[in-house]
């Protein structure tokens, strides 16, 4: 296991993943019982982003920090959460940070010290439990939640070649247990060809109702860089499709380097 995302916190891939996030989130929210929040690759929680792995590769540079003065209107939730939360928030901060006090959050990290992190930061907290274990086997041991409404929220580090093959299976065998739940997974977009594999895998899945909402900074041409990231989403709340297209917009006007094939879209793959 060679990612950390202390490297990579705040960049631009973080940026529509969390903004999309804590819509989704607040989304569950919307009634009064209590929601279910599994955050299956959590990493360490909080992010230093003026200290050293950060710093090294400068990419919040061209991500959160392009966001923080006078957010769009769309973005305005999600930034403010940011900056009211002062050291930098993954989706686990971020998650605590809306939790009501009839929700709970499951998170699990493999990485030693990044598990550490996440333990320490919620230690005493009963809302929250960190596990050390594989993200995609908790999509089975962990649901169906009790309170039978629940985000689950997948963001692999996409280091391993067959990431993709092993996120439907997780998908498919997290919707087997809690066909009800929204599913949220984040993707890179490098080049075309392992997303287009992915979404005719999850069209042919049998799982109903999905989304994918997707930014790119440019033509997704070279597969050694990240010209873009997507979200595909199953069992999308009530306004995604309303509400999204202006976060995907307001998230390519900041964040945008106008290059050839610069863009955002969201397509559904599979009927209600
Ligand atoms: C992209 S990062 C997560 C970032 C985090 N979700 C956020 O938005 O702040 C992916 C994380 O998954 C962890 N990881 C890798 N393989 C895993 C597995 N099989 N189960 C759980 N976590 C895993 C990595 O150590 C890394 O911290």
């Amino acid at each position: 296991m060679n990612y950390r995302h202390a490297f990579h916190a705040g960049n631009f891939g973080d940026c529509v993943k969390h903004a999309l996030f804590v819509w989704l989130i607040r989304a569950l929210q919307r009634k009064p019982g209590g929601a279910f929040v599994l955050d299956t690759h959590a990493g360490a929680g909080r992010y230093d982003l003026a200290g050293s792995p950060a710093t090294r590769t400068g990419e919040a540079s061209a991500g959160i920090f392009r966001l923080l003065d006078e957010p769009p209107a769309p973005l305005a939730d999600y930034v403010g959460l940011v900056r009211e939360l002062g050291l930098y928030p993954g989706s686990p901060a971020l998650a605590r940070a809306l939790l009501r006090p009839q929700d709970r959050l499951a998170c699990c990290e493999l990485h030693p010290e990044d598990f550490l992190a996440l333990r320490r930061a919620f230690a005493g907290d009963r809302q929250v439990a960190v596990h050390r274990r594989d993200g995609r086997e908790a999509l089975g041991a962990l649901l169906p939640p009790a309170e039978r409404r629940g985000l689950l929220f997948v963001d692999p580090p996409y280091e391993a070649p067959d990431e993709f093959d092993k996120l439907v299976a997780g998908l498919r065998l997290g919707h087997s247990r809690f066909a009800t739940g929204v599913f949220a997974a984040w993707y890179p977009i490098k080049h075309r060809a392992p997303v287009r594999a992915f979404h005719s895998a999850m069209r042919e899945s049998g799982i109903r109702d999905i989304v994918a909402a997707e930014l790119f900074l440019r033509e997704p041409l070279d597969p050694a860089r990240l010209n873009g990231c997507g979200l595909l989403v199953v069992n999308p709340p009530f306004r995604f499709a309303a509400d999204v297209p202006p976060m995907l917009a307001a998230l390519l006007e900041r964040l945008g380097t106008r290059e050839p094939g610069e863009g955002f879209s969201l397509e559904r793959l599979a009927d209600e």
